[in-house]
């Protein structure tokens, strides 16, 4: 049986375009795949606790506090998650460039050494493998072309984010302009929800 993670990180609820996409994209692979057991992080309303100094060595270093090992029971459960899963569908809105910090904190506890990527004499590798990727990406304005390409401080670090941890078959869907008024936004998720059907129709290894 296939396992699907999602997570959700828009503030914006039921207004929300990235929560609204992926929706869409969860109902057509459960379409695709009936069986598949989804498991659902809304990041937004059960935030992830920042690390902070009496927890950080649960996760970067060795537990030895009750404050410790419960971050990295935490961070146990959420990698669990993720390696379980064969896709993985991500909102992620851009706040002021980039992802939201309840999504960052997500990131805080998944990237483990030892657990997600390792050191070698080569560099980094990342551990996970064989998983497919799908982040929506909600933006208010026009980062895709034109002057503002050079402030996507979303997309790259997803990017670099995810092959860290070796999730390198990763597809953006980018909903734009919606902050340009009702039409725009019509257009931009309608807009996605055709790539959406593109990319989620074709055979994984080729979702990229
Ligand atoms: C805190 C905050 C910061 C934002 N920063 C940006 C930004 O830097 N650039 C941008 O184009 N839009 C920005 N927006 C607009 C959102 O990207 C846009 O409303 C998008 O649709 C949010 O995704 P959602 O509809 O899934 O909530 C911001 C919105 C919020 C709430």
């Amino acid at each position: 049986m296939s396992q699907v993670l999602v997570l959700n990180s828009s503030l914006s609820g039921e207004a929300s375009v990235s929560r609204l996409l992926v929706a869409e994209a969860l109902a057509q692979i459960v379409a695709r795949e009936p069986t598949a057991k989804v498991v659902v992080r809304d990041l937004a309303q059960a935030e992830i606790p920042h690390l902070n100094p009496l927890t950080v060595a649960g996760v970067r270093a060795k537990a030895t506090t009750v404050a410790e090992t419960k971050a990295r029971d935490l961070s146990d459960q959420l990698i669990a998650e993720l390696r379980a899963a064969d896709t993985i569908v991500i909102g992620a809105p851009m706040y002021n460039f980039s992802i939201p910090s309840t999504l960052r904190t997500w990131f805080d506890h998944v990237l483990r050494a030892g657990e997600t990527f390792s050191y070698s004499e080569a560099g980094p590798k990342g551990l996970l493998e064989g998983k497919r990727v799908i982040v929506v990406e909600s933006r208010g304005g026009l980062y895709s072309e034109g002057p503002a390409q050079a402030i996507d401080f979303q997309e790259p670090y997803l990017r670099q984010l995810l092959g860290f941890i070796g999730l390198t078959d990763v597809t953006f869907v980018r909903a734009e302009k919606i902050g340009y008024g009702p039409d725009a936004r019509e257009a931009a998720i309608d807009a996605a929800k055709t790539r959406l059907a593109e990319i989620i129709a074709r055979p994984v290894s080729q979702a990229a």
